[in-house]
């Protein structure tokens, strides 16, 4: 499913399980009607949309990247900047992420490098998964996406949800909204100097190269 405003950033999101019933689909789907309601473009994804084989170098050679692989890379080439919500198994991420990650790392130029990142996590557990949370921040830092330093994990996540989809503690949702909220600004910010930047520059590329050089000296 796709929000699309074309005036802001662009953002991925996807919870990291492969069931149906995933509570991190549940989670991933909250966090993506914020961002929406925020005036940005949002694609949710699911894991399911990048489904690939085994990181195996051979095939790499012999085929190149499975498609799933490409779908993934294509949305993070589109997107300024993405969120997984994320299982916690055995106090670490899940292996079908990791795999996703191995082969798009593989891809070049590397799509994880510049984008920002948000890590949240639902478990039934009483920490919410957060552990696994700490675990994929390596790969990713290690890649150079620009990691949020505040994550946000749901703690029995099986009773955590209302019906509409939000969370069932007010509390807890205006937490999550309030961490997605700080998040998009400091999105928003870059993109829009990066933007500011450009036009900037165009601008002075209008005028003579003296000012140019002037403005730059001052
Ligand atoms: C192999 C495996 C390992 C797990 N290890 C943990 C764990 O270390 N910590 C935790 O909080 N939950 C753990 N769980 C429980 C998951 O948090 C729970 O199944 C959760 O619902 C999975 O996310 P999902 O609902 O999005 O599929 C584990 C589940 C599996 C299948």
């Amino acid at each position: 499913m796709r929000w699309v405003s074309r005036i802001s950033a662009g953002y991925l999101v996807f919870g990291a399980a492969l069931r149906a019933g995933s509570l991190n689909a549940r989670l991933a789907s909250q966090v993506a009607r914020l961002i929406a309601e925020s005036g940005a473009d949002v694609d949710l994804a699911s894991m399911r949309d990048f489904s690939m084989p085994l990181y195996d170098g051979d095939a790499e050679y012999a085929e190149g990247p499975p498609e799933g692989a490409l779908a993934l890379c294509d949305l993070l080439e589109w997107c300024d900047a993405f969120v997984i919500s994320s299982p916690e198994y055995n106090a670490s991420f899940p292996g079908v992420l990791k795999n996703a990650i191995d082969w798009v790392s593989r891809i070049q130029p590397q799509p994880f490098k510049t984008k920002y990142a948000l890590l949240v996590s639902a478990s039934p557990s009483q920490v919410g998964g957060n552990r696994g949370l700490w675990a994929l921040r390596v790969p990713l830092e290690h890649l150079g996406t620009r990691v949020y330093p505040d994550m946000f994990s749901l703690a029995r996540a099986h009773e955590g949800f209302a019906e509409d989809g939000r969370l069932a503690n007010p509390g807890q949702q205006e937490r999550l909204a309030e961490t997605v909220s700080a998040f998009v600004h400091l999105v928003e910010a870059d993109a829009r100097y990066v933007c500011l930047q450009r036009r900037w520059y165009e601008f002075l590329g209008d005028r003579t190269d003296a000012l140019v050089t002037q403005r730059a000296e001052g």
